[in-house]
This record gives C-alpha cells, sequence and structure tokens, in this order.
C-alpha cells in the first residue's frame, strides 16, 4: 500500500497529489515551486486568485490539465499551523481520502507539508494510515446492487523530505489500526439474523486461527455446569444458544500481568418483558458494540504481537421475549455466587457481563477493562462523542485515559460513591438488584459490575453513544464507529504493569 520517497518525481504519474495548506503565506519554493514551474505559474495563480481555501479541513481540487505528470492536485486546509492537533491534521487526510475515494487508484500525499512544530513524521504517517482506512470504510450491507465504489486508492507514495523507508512500518501499523477498526464497525452494521452469538464466536475462531491465539469457546452445557446463572439468565427466552467466547493471546514467557478484555456481546437487545418502545428496539443490532471493539483490538493485538499478556472475554447472547424468558422479579445467582433481584429485564448487559468478569478473573486477569452498549443514561449524561468512563483504581484509569488521548477516542470519568453501592446492594431478596431505578442509571450500571471486579483494578467503558453516528463524520460513514478498537490496542501496547 505504502511507498515512502524523500523526493517527489514529477515523471511519476499519480491520479491525485495531496498538498496540506497551513493558513501563511505559501512559499513558492523546493516541491511546490517546481510543481508550479511546470504549470507556467497557474499553481500561484490560482492561489493569488484566492480558489484555495487554507481553512481547516477544507478540501480544494486543482486540474492540472497535463501539464504535469499527476491529474489533479488536491489541497488540505490545515489551518493555524501552530495549534493544530494531530487530530485535526487526521480529520483533514480523512477528509481528502474520502473526497478522492472512488476517484483515484493511485495517490502521492506530500506528508512534510502536513508537519509544524509539534507534529513529528511518525505521528502524522500513523495518523495517515489510520485516516486511510478509516475514511474510506464502507459498509456493503445486502444491496442487490453493490454501492461499494469501482475504483479504491490502491497505492499510496509518501514524500516525507526528512524521512525514508523507517515511515513504512508506522503508516502500516496506522492502517492496521484503522482497518480492525472497520473489522468492528462491520461487525456492529451487521443485522442481527445474519449476527448470532454462534457467528461472534465464529468470528473469534477465524481471528484465534489467523493470529494463533488460544480459543475457548463456552457452550450452553459449559456455563450450566460452571453456574453462569446471569449470562444464563439473559439467555433464557432465545432460540439461539449463548456462546462465552474466550481469546488468549501471550506475548510474555510467563503468563502474569494479564490484561483482561470483556466486551458485552448482546446481540440484539429487546429488553426482554422490560421490552423497549417500538422505537427504542430499532439499532438495538449494535448492541455487541463492546464485544466488536475486544475483537478489532484482538485483530491489532495478533497483527502487531506485543510482549503483554492478553485474555479477551466475549460473553454473547441476544435478549428475547418468549415463554422461557427470565422475568423482572426474578432471583439469579452468578457465577461469583452473589445473587441478584432482576427489576429490569433491559438492564441486561450489567448481568451477562458479570459472569464475564468474573470468568476472566478466572483465567488469570489481573488488570480489566470492559467495553459495553451499557445504558442510555450516559447518552444523555455525557452525549455522542464522549465515552463514559469509571474505575476502582487511580492509576490504572490513568493509563486507560493515555491511551484514549493517544487514540482520539475521548473518555470522561463518571463517579462510583458508597451510596451508589449501597443502592446496588438495596435489594431486600437478594444480595444485588441489577436496576434499583432511573436516577443515575449510567452510574448503577458500572456500580453494578464493580460487585464483580471488586479489587482487581478496573475501568468500565459505557459506549452506548460512541458506537454509531447518525451522521457521516471525516474518519468514516455513518453507522457503526469501531470506538475503543483503537483505545484498547493502544493502552496493550504502552501497558505498564503497576505495583
Ligand atoms: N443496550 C441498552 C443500552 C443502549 C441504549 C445502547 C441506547 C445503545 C443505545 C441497555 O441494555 C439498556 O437497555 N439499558 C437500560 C438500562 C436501564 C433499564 C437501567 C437503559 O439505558 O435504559
Ligand atoms: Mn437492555
Ligand atoms: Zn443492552
Amino acid at each position: 500500500m505504502f511507498l515512502v520517497y524523500n523526493q517527489f518525481n514529477l515523471e511519476e504519474p499519480f491520479d491525485a497529489f495531496v498538498l496540506g495548506i497551513w493558513d501563511q503565506p505559501v512559499r513558492w519554493s523546493g516541491l511546490l515551486g517546481e510543481i508550479n514551474e511546470r504549470m507556467n505559474h497557474q499553481l500561484e495563480a490560482i492561489f493569488k486568485a484566492g480558489e484555495i481555501s487554507k481553512k481547516e479541513r477544507s478540501i480544494g481540487s486543482i486540474f492540472t490539465l497535463g501539464n504535469d505528470g499527476t491529474r489533479k492536485i488536491i489541497t488540505v486546509g490545515l489551518g493555524k499551523k501552530g495549534s493544530a492537533s494531530i487530530e485535526s491534521v487526521k480529520e483533514s487526510l480523512g477528509k481528502a481520502f474520502k473526497h478522492l475515494n472512488g476517484k483515484a487508484e493511485t495517490i502521492c500525499v506530500d506528508l512534510s507539508s502536513f508537519l509544524n512544530d509539534s507534529l513529528s513524521s511518525e505521528e502524522v504517517a500513523f495518523a495517515l494510515g489510520e485516516a486511510l482506512a478509516l475514511s474510506t470504510y464502507s459498509y456493503s450491507g445486502y444491496k442487490q446492487k453493490s454501492n461499494e465504489p469501482d475504483k479504491e486508492i490502491e497505492k499510496v507514495t509518501i514524500i516525507a523530505a526528512d524521512k525514508g523507508d523507517e515511515l513504512t512500518p508506522v503508516l502500516e501499523t496506522g492502517y492496521i489500526y484503522g482497518r480492525a477498526t472497520n473489522s468492528a464497525r462491520t461487525l456492529v452494521n451487521t443485522p442481527a439474523n445474519m449476527l448470532t452469538a454462534a457467528d461472534l464466536a465464529e468470528h473469534a475462531r477465524r481471528l484465534a486461527d489467523t493470529y494463533g491465539f488460544e480459543a475457548e469457546i463456552l457452550e450452553k452445557e459449559d456455563m450450566e455446569k460452571l453456574g453462569m446463572g446471569a449470562l444464563l439468565a439473559v439467555n433464557q427466552g432465545s432460540n439461539q444458544p449463548p456462546k462465552l467466547i474466550v481469546l488468549k493471546y501471550q506475548g510474555k514467557a510467563e503468563w502474569k500481568d494479564v490484561i483482561g478484555l470483556v466486551g458485552k456481546g448482546v446481540t440484539f437487545d429487546t429488553g426482554g418483558y422490560s421490552l423497549k418502545t417500538r422505537d427504542g428496539i430499532v439499532g438495538m443490532k449494535t448492541d455487541m458494540a463492546g464485544a466488536a471493539a475486544v475483537l478489532g483490538a484482538m485483530e491489532i493485538i495478533g497483527e502487531t504481537r506485543p510482549e503483554q499478556n492478553v485474555v479477551a472475554v466475549i460473553p454473547a447472547t441476544d435478549n428475547m421475549v418468549s415463554g422461557h424468558s427470565f422475568k423482572p422479579d426474578d432471583v439469579i445467582t452468578s457465577l461469583h455466587g452473589k445473587t441478584i433481584e432482576v427489576s429490569n429485564t433491559d438492564a441486561e448487559g450489567r448481568l451477562v457481563l458479570a459472569d464475564a468478569i468474573t470468568y476472566a478473573k478466572h483465567h488469570g486477569a489481573e488488570y480489566l477493562v470492559d467495553v459495553a452498549t451499557l445504558t442510555g443514561g450516559v447518552i444523555v449524561a455525557l452525549g455522542t462523542h464522549t465515552t463514559g468512563a469509571m474505575t476502582n483504581h487511580e492509576s490504572w484509569f490513568e493509563q486507560v485515559l493515555e491511551a484514549s488521548h493517544a487514540a482520539g477516542e475521548p473518555i470522561w470519568r463518571l463517579p462510583i460513591t458508597d451510596k451508589d453501592v449501597k443502592r446496588i446492594r438495596s435489594s431486600k431478596v437478594a444480595d444485588l438488584n441489577n436496576s434499583p431505578g432511573r436516577e443515575g442509571h449510567a452510574i448503577m450500571g458500572g456500580t453494578f459490575l464493580l460487585e464483580f471486579a471488586e479489587d482487581t483494578p478496573w475501568v468500565h467503558l459505557d459506549i452506548a453513544g460512541t458506537a454509531t453516528s447518525k451522521s457521516s463524520y471525516e474518519l468514516g460513514p455513518s453507522g457503526a464507529t469501531g470506538v475503543m478498537v483503537r483505545t484498547l490496542a493502544t493502552l496493550v501496547d504502552g501497558f505498564t504493569p503497576i505495583k
């Protein structure tokens, strides 16, 4: 995909040449000067006429009319040079690739033109790789007539004045991060009749085969033997058997300092007898986005092979209504042993995660992150751009926060107080209540999970708001975002054991 040069070869033709434009006077020397010469100073004239916007994320298109081997120049406005962040550069690049997708096969990017004093070639190269994969993603779905573009960007030549081949692996790793995010997006976009718990397990098995992970898939009978009463209760009303998916990646000589990644894999959430409304139920095929995030991260881990130990645990089932379903007022017993009064069958995510968290600990997880489309409450609290986070451990949370910054996926913390814990323990008939009222129910979701994480360093990520996007954006189309794939992979990559 990527080829790095430190010089532009004007003889080599590209479908498009991509150029970053900072909000400052253009210097007509070097590469730009050369192209301008070739174009009989027409490039300079177009700029002087004010045709090209230097505003952040603005795309311009200049046809070179054969004065240059390259058919057109795509300018990417970058705004003020001093203040630009890597996120804004990534989004600008994404917008350019989106613009070119379907129209160009070979492109050349002048990487040097995207740098400023605080952004290194490596950072921008990584962002470019990510942006290329993310921005050109589309979900093909099941239309008889395919909506896939017939021209895809196949070859990207990078001009990096001060660098050479050493940038290639950086570009490729960024591209791997983007592509794994796209895999997660596709899982989430796939309708629930095409993606059952068994299908999710099948996907995990394929990852295990490809990357040599150890895989363990628990069947319903195994869960019964182990006593996974919470996961089984949610599955009770379904015709589809549940699966508990475990993938192990061992990157250290010994199985210690194990990171447990737990992802909610509810393939469809009707709410159960606490049935969702006709509007609320639409889109609930995305209720396995946590599982998709974990599987996407495992794909990156399989490709990049960090020196870390990771166990991924995914409880997979749908939440259906039938004569067999669990009901409000039922009391169930979790794998941990704690009993749970089910006040609301629509608070099913925390139930399946409870058993998965316990099982991750059985597999040696010493640090936990769970990712889940857990509550509508987190959307009310934080909106659709920020993932809600809760924790029982400051320095473990710091590592997750740092990873989320690096990945450009913002998270924000919600509190867990002793009074919240008291509320979760307020059942008259069981140890816990899965839904003690709607007040602060994003916090109640996290607090319930804390009962199972206990003293193990743990961060809960509620992605109900961030897992999907209503509209398209620079780095993707509307639909699944693949949020937290890159944060989890970054976390694992940079992990340092605490203690
Ligand atoms: N899967 C939903 C949360 C959700 C809502 C995800 C909207 C994506 C978009 C979850 O299982 C749920 O139903 N949560 C309830 C919890 C309540 C019953 C305590 C909710 O948020 O209403
Ligand atoms: Mn629910
Ligand atoms: Zn749910």
